[in-house]
């Protein structure tokens, strides 16, 4: 068991190419996270209280929680990015795909995506040539060379999965994914990143307010409450996939997480 508020990395990636295909493990113990009061009049925020939730290779674990409950610190605390104040944080090298898309709107579509593999000192050129090929896959061909404001917001989103994925970092923190998407888009999106990690399998943390998504997706959902973001429950999604949201099971496995949700 790792000392009281440390993150501990189990499996440090090697130095020099990705390790890709890698899956890992994410285990976090009464883990706490307490923001510092900014300025003298300011209160300390409580955002992640006493968390207890682990991710075994392959899993994807999806945390749900209402806005602003604490789960992009979540997530933050398990690429190391913070620190837990309290409890421990266990974790494979992970990486975070943010909220927002972040693409650098300088730089063309595979070049963003090859920038993780330039922050691993690869050649602009060599970066390029080994993301090009994944484009086809990604349903991106022919926009390798568009900027990012030429691209749909769908387009955008899979370009910075594609990103994530090449950091080769065995486990993926998605936060809120497909928030910034129309429903049509959303619903194209979460079939394709089935599709991609039933081809390449990955650990993942998806955060979501959306139950929907939770449960198409997930292996297992953990439910939080408000600010600060406790486990209200955690939900085996054992289902078969491909999952539609309108079949019976997933259905009641949504009414399941409202019910927790609503506490
Ligand atoms: N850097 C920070 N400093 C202080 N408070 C923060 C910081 N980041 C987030 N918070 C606060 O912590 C709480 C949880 O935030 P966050 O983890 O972003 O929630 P969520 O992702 O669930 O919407 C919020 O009340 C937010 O205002
Ligand atoms: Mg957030």
């Amino acid at each position: 068991m790792p000392a009281k508020g440390v993150m501990t990395t189990s499996l440090e990636a090697p130095p020099g190419a990705p390790e890709r295909g890698a899956i890992g493990a994410v285990r976090l113990d009464a883990a706490s996270l307490t923001y510092p009061p900014r300025g003298r009049r300011g209160l300390a925020v409580e955002a992640v209280a006493d968390v207890t939730f682990s991710a075994a290779p392959g899993e994807v674990v999806a945390l749900v929680g209402p806005s602003g409950c604490g789960k992009s610190t979540l997530l933050e605390l398990v690429c190391g990015l913070r620190l837990p104040t309290g409890g421990a944080v266990a974790a494979d090298p992970a990486v975070l795909m943010p909220q927002r898309d972040l693409l650098l709107p300088w730089l063309d579509a595979l070049g963003n995506a090859a920038l993780a593999l330039r922050l691993h000192g690869d050649g602009r050129d060599s970066a390029r040539a080994a993301a090009a090929p994944l484009f086809e896959r990604f349903g991106l061909a022919g926009f390798e060379t568009a900027r990012p404001a030429e691209l749909s917001g769908g387009m955008r989103q899979r370009v910075a999965f594609l990103r994530t994925l090449l950091s080769g970092k065995p486990v993926l923190c998605l936060d809120e994914p497909f928030a910034a998407l129309d429903a049509i888009t959303r619903d194209e999106m979460r079939r394709w990143l089935a599709d991609t990690l039933a081809q390449e399998p990955r650990t993942v943390l998806l955060v979501t307010h959306d139950v929907e998504e939770a449960a198409v997706l997930a292996d297992r959902i953990v439910v939080l409450t408000p600010r600060p973001a406790r486990v209200a429950a955690v939900i085996e999604a054992a289902l078969p996939r491909p999952r539609e949201a309108t079949q019976a099971d997933v259905v009641a496995l949504r009414r399941r997480v409202t019910d927790a949700l609503r506490g």
